[in-house]
């Protein structure tokens, strides 16, 4: 090829998504596949999600409102901020690439954990910054080394908590206590796709009060994960409006469409399906542990609805097999040996062909 790209492309690989189910059963002669490498929601959505795409179907020769002003109204009210403190986007992905585009010039100090979301690696490298990648600890956030990397170069700080894909937190007190050492001059993304899965009483109570005290920090939230929209690609992030402003200059004037802006006030509208996600997730989560003490299996306890575990043997191997019983998992290449393995929770029906599968493997 003589055309000439960006050279910071040559080092970003491929976004390597969870193996779809129809390619599985295609390419494998398989009727009966699950698939648990996503982190999707297993228990669907709100039936009044139904009903506003049905009924948003009537309008789709229209543009969507590039405002979403009803949708940003609904998670207003619901976080008790003002409209202009919201932001939605086409999925939180949408907005982490946002996010890199707005405020990462050639150059610049980006801290994230060695083992975290892998979208703010690619987007960080993609804008040319120089990464500072903190290893875990514990398989956990290792928030005093964070402490030590923050410099007054930092332009901006990557936290997902519960952490993708450990489904670990770090607490309250060391959010506040990482928090006043990152100058004012940095932006603090905190990504908290899985927190309505957490149980944990130390984790942070509500990232909106951090919010409101400091306005270098914004929270990203997505409805793919606890609210099951995944594929109407819906998330949301609240902030300061003077940093969002800027966001918005780069954003698609129509990224979210009529139809998922529908569905997302829906959503949003009905707690009673969250709570049974919830306690869903809850009760798979301790079945996988009790069965896992059982096999002898080391995990990560998790926060959020995916869980990582030792499998002892090589991951690709472990994945592979798997896939040939029409179970589909997700090696992590991330840690050393490369033996872990991420299952995203299930119903309980695919927890229990999970296990049966895993333990054949594992003979
Ligand atoms: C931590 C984290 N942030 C953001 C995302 C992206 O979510 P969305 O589907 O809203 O783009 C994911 C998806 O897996 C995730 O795990």
């Amino acid at each position: 090829m003589n055309i000439v790209y960006r050279k910071e492309l040559d080092k970003m690989p491929v976004y390597r998504p969870g193996k779809p189910i129809e390619d599985v059963k295609r390419e494998l002669g398989l009727q009966h596949v699950i698939k648990l490498a996503s982190n999707e929601n297993p228990f669907g959505f709100s039936p009044c999600v139904k009903e506003a795409v049905i009924k948003s179907l009537d309008e789709i020769n229209l543009y969507p409102d590039g405002n979403a002003t009803l949708l940003k109204d609904t998670i207003a009210k619901k976080y008790d901020v003002m409209p202009e403190m919201v932001l939605p986007t086409c999925g939180s992905d949408e907005m982490v690439d946002l996010i890199a585009k707005s405020f990462i010039d050639k150059g610049d100090e980006v801290i994230m954990s060695e083992v975290t979301f892998p979208r703010y690696f690619i987007t960080s490298q993609m804008m040319g910054a120089e990464i500072k990648a903190i290893p875990l600890k514990n398989l956990t956030y290792d928030i005093e080394a964070f402490k030590k990397a923050v410099s007054p170069r930092t332009k901006l700080i990557w936290l997902c908590n519960p952490n993708n894909p450990t489904g670990t937190i770090f607490t309250e007190k060391q959010l506040q206590e990482l928090i006043e050492v990152i100058p004012s001059t940095t932006l603090i993304v905190y990504d908290e796709a899985y927190c309505e899965f957490v149980t944990n009483e130390s984790y942070p109570k509500n990232s909106i009060d951090y919010i409101k005290k400091h306005k270098n920090m914004i929270a990203m939230k997505t409805l793919s994960k606890a609210y099951g929209l995944a594929g109407l690609r819906i998330g949301y992030t609240i902030g300061d409006p003077e940093v969002l402003s800027i966001i918005n200059r780069v954003r698609n004037p129509f990224n979210v469409t009529l139809i998922t802006q529908a569905a997302a006030v829906a959503a949003i509208n009905d707690d009673g399906f969250l709570k049974k996600v919830v306690d869903n997730n809850t009760e798979g989560k301790n079945y996988i542990y009790a069965e896992f003490d059982k096999m002898g299996l080391e995990y990560a306890k998790t926060e959020a609805n995916h869980i990582i575990f030792n499998s002892g043997k090589d991951s690709e191997e472990v994945f592979n097999a798997l896939l040939q019983k029409g179970v589909i998992i997700r090696p992590q290449n991330c840690f050393n040996p490369d033996t872990w393995l991420r299952v995203s929770i299930g119903t309980m029906e695919e927890n229990k062909i999970f296990i049966k599968c895993l333990k054949e493997v594992l003979v």
